[in-house]
């Protein structure tokens, strides 16, 4: 198995150019078969949980086609209306590839995503807006069975604003005559991107970005060429490591916006940072101050992907900080590998108390999770001595080839 190998205490230079946004452009996969018209979705980053979601859309019998950065999708034959649990196990997103579905082929048998590596990911939100659409659902031996024949337009009422229900529910109405509306809706910058996909396919969507979206439903959708916008959790992490590694870095094509939460506390202890419209300049300002309170919250609080990383720079920033983990139930399995390193962490329930170090000690340890094993590399980037990285693959699920970008930065890191 791959792993990474990183000898610590290199300070980054230079400019990156951030990876396509993986939480853009799994919705906007799922959306292309919504149409059997030829989209070309731009800017998609190489990641095993794009080539997943490829995977499910060429089981239902859709083309996916990958011309460097750019996929070119095919629905017009579609052939299937079953997601296998080999196919839904393996992304847990795939759940929202079930709007898409339901408003193109009105059935769908798809089989439960079940959990992951942070928590169970129920998927409630999702099946009683559907039902509230009178989608005729059944949950059988691990499938779930939709008719979707008489669906309907309505008023949905999220009793918590899921990113995944938000984007599965503008998908499904995308089709329907009449007015959907979304009410405590997900307001992640994603979902921003989704709506101005499907208007640029010819659906009426508004109100991303706020609690309140309206989508007026059309059955027919126009070829498009769409450029994804930029991944702000790999930005973050790029961020993250200059304040744990310093020196200064750019990071092109990305927007401070999609990361205020994160950028103002860098700026308040660790870091200089400039924003431009499309880019960042981060440099480190060679002291690293613990941040005392971080709470992971929905958008625009601080993201629940960036909690690990942040950690990881607590864990060697002066001072104490607790971190509050309110998104997921068992996202804090990044704690005892850094724990391995040197870091002074204690669980309490959903709360870390972060005594910082000054510096952490090189170790073999595992990632556990996607977000969780960039944060044991940034880590090793800081840490004294040489680290490894193994169970990469998590990585691998999220980040283009981490060890090259951060090797440009002039990183001491190499896959083996
Ligand atoms: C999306 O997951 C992201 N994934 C996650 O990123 C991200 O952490 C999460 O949103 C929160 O921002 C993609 O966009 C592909 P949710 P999603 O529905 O849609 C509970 C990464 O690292 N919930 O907002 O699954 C759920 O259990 C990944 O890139 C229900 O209880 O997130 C969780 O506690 C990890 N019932 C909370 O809501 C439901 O029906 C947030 O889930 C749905 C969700």
């Amino acid at each position: 198995m791959a792993k990474l190998v990183i000898n610590g205490g290199n300070r980054l230079y230079g400019c990156v150019d951030v990876q396509g946004a993986k939480n853009a452009v799994l919705p906007l996969f799922a959306a292309s078969i919504l149409t059997n018209e030829k989209v070309t979705i731009k800017n998609v980053p190489d990641l095993i949980d794009v080539e997943n979601m490829a995977k499910i859309l060429r089981s239902l019998g859709a083309s996916v086609v990958k011309n460097g950065k750019n996929v070119e999708i095919h629905a017009d034959n579609l052939k299937s209306s079953e997601i296998s649990h080999a196919l839904a196990k393996e992304l847990r997103s795939s759940i929202f590839i079930l709007g898409p579905m339901l408003g193109r082929l009105k059935q769908a048998k798809v089989a439960y995503p079940g959990g992951c590596d942070i928590g169970l990911r129920p998927i409630d939100i999702h099946l009683k807006a559907f039902r509230e659409m009178n989608v005729k659902i059944v949950e059988r031996s691990g499938y779930i069975y939709c008719d979707a024949s008489n669906m309907i337009s309505g008023d949905i009422m999220l009793d918590y604003p899921s990113v995944g229900a938000t984007e599965n529910i503008m998908l499904a109405a995308a089709t329907i005559k009449g007015k959907t509306t979304i009410m405590n809706a997900a307001r992640e910058p994603e979902i921003v991107d989704l709506q101005n996909f499907l208007a640029a396919m010819g659906a009426s969507v508004k109100g991303a970005g706020t609690p309140f979206i309206e989508i007026e439903g059309t059955d027919k959708f126009k070829s498009v060429e769409y450029t994804a916008m930029a991944d702000r959790i790999v930005t973050g992490t790029f961020a993250i490591a200059v304040a744990i590694c310093g020196g200064e870095i750019m990071l092109n094509g990305c927007k401070g916006e999609h990361i205020q939460s994160l950028l103002s506390k860098l700026a308040k202890t660790s870091c200089n940072i400039k924003q431009y419209d499309d880019k960042i300049e981060i440099a480190s300002k060679n002291h690293r101050e613990a941040i005392e309170y971080i709470e992971t919250q929905p958008y625009p609080g601080f993201p629940t992907d960036l909690q690990a990383q942040i950690m990881a720079l607590q864990a060697v920033s002066e001072g104490v900080s607790i971190i509050t983990e309110n998104i997921f139930e068992n996202r804090f399995k990044h704690v005892c590998e850094l724990i391995k390193m040197g870091a002074a962490i204690r669980i309490k329930g959903r709360n870390a108390i972060i005594k910082g170090v000054d510096r952490l000690s090189g170790a073999e340890v595992s990632a556990q999770d996607l977000r969780g094993g960039a944060a044991l590399v940034l880590a090793g980037l800081n840490a004294i001595g040489t680290t490894i990285v193994n169970d990469i693959y998590h990585i691998d699920r999220g980040y283009e080839r981490i060890e090259d970008l951060l090797k440009k930065l002039g990183a001491d890191i190499r896959r083996i």
